[in-house]
């Protein structure tokens, strides 16, 4: 295991350890702390969307005085790295920042090129009270699965997967669109067994052709994964839970932590340069390491 995969793997069991209630101090990146992030900016994506964030809940940066800071920056300021004009920040670690409010936050570090190689956060605090009237139905949905990063195998593990589905709602009807590089990946649709055993022998359907459109037909558990060797154990792998209705587990149909879709402008978006531009980056911090 690299040590990407041994941070996703600790942040993940630290955080689902976590207790729920009450007000919670968020360690930022837990062991990590807050640096430049060896796997880029999905390990923060990753981080945040294993939390459950309330208002009143602390975000507590440690970091090395000198060699890092913190600043919280406006949803523009995040997206174009921009740290001129910060909207709060700390150089004194450890430096805590009370969510005193639902809404969207965005920290970088406002130190020479720490934002563009990953050092940023973006989270989503949901308001206090789930909205009492009935969801609004909606149409169907497509989703693109793994957002920028495509249908790889994910240089973070299987965490990437999860943490893409974690938020979302998926309703009979919705489609999930798979891009990958035909010849290099391909789409098997496996029963629970074959997941959990990465036995990809046995598959319900195969699909060679990017981008694979799959029309979710039945509720219940949906599992997916690679035929190519080792993929599966890689970490290519997606399990969704498929429901008529549009409840959540998370009780809303709001976005918690944005993830890795921080960064999109919609689940629906089609592919576009900025995805072939992400995934190329994904893909080049895969190929940097052996293990992939
Ligand atoms: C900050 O990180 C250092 C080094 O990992 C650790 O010793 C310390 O306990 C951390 N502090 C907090 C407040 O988490
Ligand atoms: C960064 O933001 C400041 C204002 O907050 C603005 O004046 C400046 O032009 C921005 N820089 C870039 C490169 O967009
Ligand atoms: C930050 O929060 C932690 C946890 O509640 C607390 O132990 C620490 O004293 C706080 N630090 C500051 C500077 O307020
Ligand atoms: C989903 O994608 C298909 C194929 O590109 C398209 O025909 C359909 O309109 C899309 N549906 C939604 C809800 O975007
Ligand atoms: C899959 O098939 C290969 C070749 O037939 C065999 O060596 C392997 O043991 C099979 N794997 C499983 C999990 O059944
Ligand atoms: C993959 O192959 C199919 C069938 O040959 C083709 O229609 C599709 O455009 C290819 N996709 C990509 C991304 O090259
Ligand atoms: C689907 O939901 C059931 C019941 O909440 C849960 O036990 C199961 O782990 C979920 N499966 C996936 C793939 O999320």
């Amino acid at each position: 295991m690299d040590r990407r995969m041994i941070f996703i793997l600790g942040i993940a069991v630290c955080a689902l350890l976590q207790n729920t209630n009450g007000q919670k101090v968020h360690t930022v990146g837990n062991e990590l702390g807050w640096t430049i992030p060896p796997g880029g900016p999905i390990a923060y994506d990753t981080w945040a969307s294993l939390q459950d964030f309330n208002v009143g809940d602390i975000l507590l940066f440690n970091f090395t005085n000198g060699e890092q800071d913190v600043a919280q920056v406006t949803k523009e300021a995040f997206k174009t790295c921009n740290t001129t004009n910060p909207i709060w920040s700390s150089k004194n670690s450890p430096a805590n920042f009370t969510l005193s409010a639902a809404g969207e936050y965005y920290f970088t570090s406002t130190i020479d090129r720490h934002c563009v190689q990953g050092q940023r956060l973006a989270i989503h605090v949901p308001g206090p009270e789930p909205s009492p009237s009935p969801e609004p139905s909606r149409g169907p949905v497509n989703y693109t699965v793994g957002d920028k990063l495509g249908w790889i195998v994910p240089p973070a593990g299987d965490f990437a997967y999860a943490a893409w589905a974690h938020w979302k709602t998926f309703l009979v009807g919705d489609t999930l669109v798979f891009y990958f590089v035909n010849g290099t990946q391909d789409v098997a649709v496996v029963t629970k067994e074959a997941y959990d055993n990465c036995d990809t022998n046995n598959t319900i359907a195969v699909h060679k052709n990017s981008p694979t459109y799959i029309t979710l037909k039945t509720s219940g558990e949906h599992f997916y994964t690679s035929t190519y060797s080792h993929h599966c154990d890689l970490g290519q792998k997606l399990a969704i839970n498929v429901t008529t209705t549009n409840l959540s587990p998370g009780g809303a149909n709001t976005p918690g932590a944005l993830g890795p879709s921080a960064f999109a402008p919609s689940v629906n978006s089609a592919p576009s340069k900025a995805m072939f531009g992400f995934t190329a980056f994904f893909l080049s911090i895969a190929m940097a390491f052996p293990i992939f």
